[in-house]
């Protein structure tokens, strides 16, 4: 079995395809659509699903062109959550492909893709991971925060999601409201190193116990502080800044995978999606998976951001989750 992967749920354009015989990605193209997207601090998605037009059919022709070409035998695309315009270029592509090269097309769910990339190693190593589940997983990306259980048909359960803002989003607008360039991540986790956790005393919302995230109060926190400070005196508490605003992020994320941890036993713990690139939160998610003595799987950093591998890889190992088919999107789709 050949996937062709196609994702355009929000701003990068990404095609993979996955070769079922070897357990190898073949093709691995992505475009991202960051530096248009920069100068408005944020996606803007009508530019999101222009871009993805013109990139995506750039992307299949470098597929086609290359030596290493063979025709699909599925095409796999996804097909919510997400943008419209950005799921509506993406699956107008995918039904061109289809069409033309004759082979189904099942409609992936984007928050599937990232809950099962933690899983892309074991699968290529050829790794049974039947003793692996109940597998608790969190995903942390720009659109979402979740927690959720997986059993070992790969059917999914939602223990908590954000009320308001994703972990990511947070970050984003945080980064913003700092004066760092958009996405927020990367340089607020590069000035944090030089900071001091603890310098400021941010919120953390809701107990451990509660079964919900909430980022917003978090990111007023950040707003009121900087009211209160003089420009020179952001610049130079700039690295606490940024140190104790993902200090907050961490402890309310990690703590509730803790609680959890401890209170369900899972037989393995995943992190997956944008955010679980970050060092500080990697560092914090070991060692909980070391006190309660559960294997941790983290997504390999090139499928941790939006990317076309992990949707061929949710097609191949969990299609039957995926909808044959698919004539329409689903901008709310949920896990
Ligand atoms: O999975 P992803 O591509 O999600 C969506 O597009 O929804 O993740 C993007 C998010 C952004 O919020 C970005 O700031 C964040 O992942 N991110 C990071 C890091 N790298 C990317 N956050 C913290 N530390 C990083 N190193």
């Amino acid at each position: 079995m050949r996937v062709l992967a196609i994702e355009s749920s929000c701003d990068e354009s990404a095609v993979a395809v996955l070769d079922g015989e070897s357990r190898c990605f073949t093709h691995e193209f992505i475009s991202s659509q960051a530096a248009v997207h920069r100068q408005f601090g944020g996606v803007v998605p009508d530019l999101a699903g222009k871009e993805h037009r013109r990139a995506l059919p750039e992307l299949i022709g470098r597929w086609q062109c290359s030596d290493s070409f063979a025709v699909p035998d599925m095409i796999a695309v996804t097909h919510g959550p997400g943008l419209a315009c950005a799921l509506g270029a993406g699956l107008d592509v995918a039904r061109e492909l289809a069409t033309f090269y004759q082979c189904p097309l099942l409609g992936i769910n984007h928050l599937q893709g990232h809950a099962l990339s933690p899983f892309i190693p074991l699968w290529q190593r050829n790794q049974p991971w039947s003793d692996l589940f109940p597998h608790l997983g969190l995903l942390v990306s720009g659109g979402n925060t979740l927690l959720f259980t997986i059993d070992e048909n790969f059917n999914k359960q939602v223990l908590a999601e954000t009320v308001d803002d994703a972990a990511g989003e947070a970050l984003d607008k945080g980064a913003r409201m700092l004066g760092l360039p958009y996405p927020g991540g990367p340089p607020m986790e590069e000035l944090a190193r030089e900071g001091n956790p603890k310098a400021y005393n941010f919120p953390r919302a809701f107990t451990p116990a509660v079964m919900k995230f909430s980022f917003s109060g978090l990111k007023t926190a950040l707003l009121y502080q900087l009211r209160k400070m003089q420009a020179d005196e952001i610049a130079q508490y700039k690295a606490d800044l940024c140190s104790s605003y993902l200090q907050a992020i961490c402890d309310a994320l990690v703590r509730k995978v803790d609680h959890v941890a401890k209170e369900l036993e899972p037989r393995s713990i995943g992190f997956s999606g944008g955010v679980s690139q970050n060092c500080v939160l990697r560092g914090e998610m070991e060692a909980v998976c070391s006190r309660r003595n559960v294997p941790l799987l983290l997504t390999p950093r090139p499928y941790c951001g939006d990317n076309a591998s992990m949707i061929a890889f949710a097609a191949m190992v969990d299609g039957c989750h995926g909808e044959k088919s698919p004539t329409r999107f689903h901008p709310k789709l949920r896990l």
